[in-house]
This record gives structure tokens, sequence and C-alpha cells, in this order.
């Protein structure tokens, strides 16, 4: 693993074994600042995991999303997958369910083949990779045709409300003590345009949650869907 992919993942580990605030924190982003941004996050889990689906959970973290999914959905099964095994570890406690399979691996690099999955989905995580985009076609890769992946970050606010949130999280990145250390901004954030992809913004621009489907590609925001693009600009 990279340096700054293990000095980000560090961050975490302080805060779960040193402060114990990382749950904590979680409870205050998911019942607060996130709270409209999950509400449709779950609404997607309900509308795209359809039962017996193959489901898989990237970046599971301490697996709040997981037992969302248990609960908005019927999958067959839950593929619980995070880079940090103490991040894993808090989720095997916490969830017994015998339809969850935890792993550890990157979710740069998914240690799965093409076209396994139903539904991914990925909350938080992108915003902390250095190639965010390179991460949604990860993720696209990976499910099956008709299959959707579902994700959501933080990003960049615009104007003084961004300004002082960019200065707080410096000064907190500084001190290595926040795994916030960087918000998407507008042309960081992998989304484009296609009629199996969906858009929302909440808090202001704070939160995003998207959808995109196979045919979806994030290399180019303006090249919206491979499979039907080149008859529509011919015409
Ligand atoms: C903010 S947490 C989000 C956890 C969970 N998705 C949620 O909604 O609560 C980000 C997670 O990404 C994980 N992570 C960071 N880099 C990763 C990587 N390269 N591959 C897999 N997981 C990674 C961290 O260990 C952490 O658990």
């Amino acid at each position: 693993m990279d340096p700054q992919t293990r000095s980000k993942l560090d961050s975490y580990l302080r805060l779960l074994h040193r402060h114990r605030v990382y749950d904590d924190f979680v409870r205050v982003w998911d019942q607060h600042i996130a709270a409209p941004a999950l509400t449709r996050v779950n609404a997607l889990i309900e509308e795209w995991v359809k039962p017996g689906a193959i489901v898989l959970d990237a970046g599971a973290g301490t697996g709040k999303r997981t037992l969302a999914i248990l609960q908005h959905s019927q999958p067959e099964e839950v593929i619980a997958l995070d880079a940090s095994e103490a991040m894993l570890a808090v989720a095997k406690s916490k969830i017994h369910d015998p339809r969850v399979r935890f792993g550890q691996g990157d979710v740069r690099h998914l240690p799965f083949a093409d076209n396994t999955f139903d539904v991914v989905v990925c909350t938080w995580v992108i915003e902390i990779m250095d190639d965010p985009r390179a991460v949604v076609q990860e993720l696209i890769r990976v499910i099956k045709p008709g299959g959707t992946v579902i994700y959501a970050f933080c990003s960049l606010l615009e104007g003084t409300l961004g300004n002082i949130l960019k200065y707080v999280m410096a000064k907190s990145s500084s001190k290595k003590e926040s795994p916030l250390t960087h918000l998407l901004s507008k042309e960081e954030q992998p989304f484009h345009r296609c009629d199996s992809a969906s858009l929302t913004r909440f808090a202001g621009g704070l939160t995003t949650v998207a959808t995109v489907g196979k045919c979806c590609t994030v290399t180019d925001e303006f090249v919206a869907c491979r499979v039907r693009e080149p008859q529509a600009m011919l015409k």
C-alpha cells in the first residue's frame, strides 16, 4: 500500500483506537449532516437491490451501510470490503448475519472479476482517494450488465462557507486527527449524465448521492454513455 493511503488509514486507526471518537463522529454525521443523503441512499437500495441480489459494500468501514443494505433489501449475499482490518473488526463485532462476508481489499483494485455484483454501494469513500473517478470506474467494472453503483460523497462547497470549511479541514488534517482531509471540487466529482445515472445534491452541495450503470463511463463527463452516445451525437 502506498504511503499516502497508509497515512489516511492510519488517521482512521488513531481515531478508532486512541480517541474512540469514530463512532461518535459517524453518529453525528449520519443523524444530522448526512441524514437527507442517507435517506436517498436507503431509497436507492430499496429500488435497486432486488431479492436475491449479490451486493458489494465497498469501503464498508464499521458496517453502517452493510446494515442499511440488510434493513432495506433482501440480498442473497453482501460482501463488506474495507482496506482497514480495524474497521472490519468493528463491523464484524456488530453484524452476525450469515448473508454477510467480510473481506480486506482496496477499492482501487477490487479483488473481484468483472460483472460480479448486482449492486455496489460505496458511501463516503471516493473523496478520500487520489483519483475518485478511477475508483468509480473500478466499481462499475464489477457490476453486472443491468447492475447499479450507488455512491455518496462529500463535495467542496463554494463561497465563504466552503473557504471556512477548507480552512478548518486544513487545520485539522495538519494535526493528522481528521480523516476528512479532502472534499471533492466540481472538477473532481465523478459523474456523467445518461438514462441509467442519477445525481442528487444535499446540504447545500456538501453531500451528493449518485448512481451509475454498466454503460456509464466516468472518464469524460460529457461522453454520457458508451452505448448510446455515438447515435445521439450523429443526429
Ligand atoms: C468515512 S469511512 C466510510 C465507511 C462506510 N462506507 C460508511 O458509510 O460508514 C471510509 C472508509 O474507507 C476505507 N478506505 C480507505 N481507503 C480505502 C481503500 N483504498 N480501499 C478500501 N477501503 C478504504 C477506510 O478504512 C474507511 O473505513
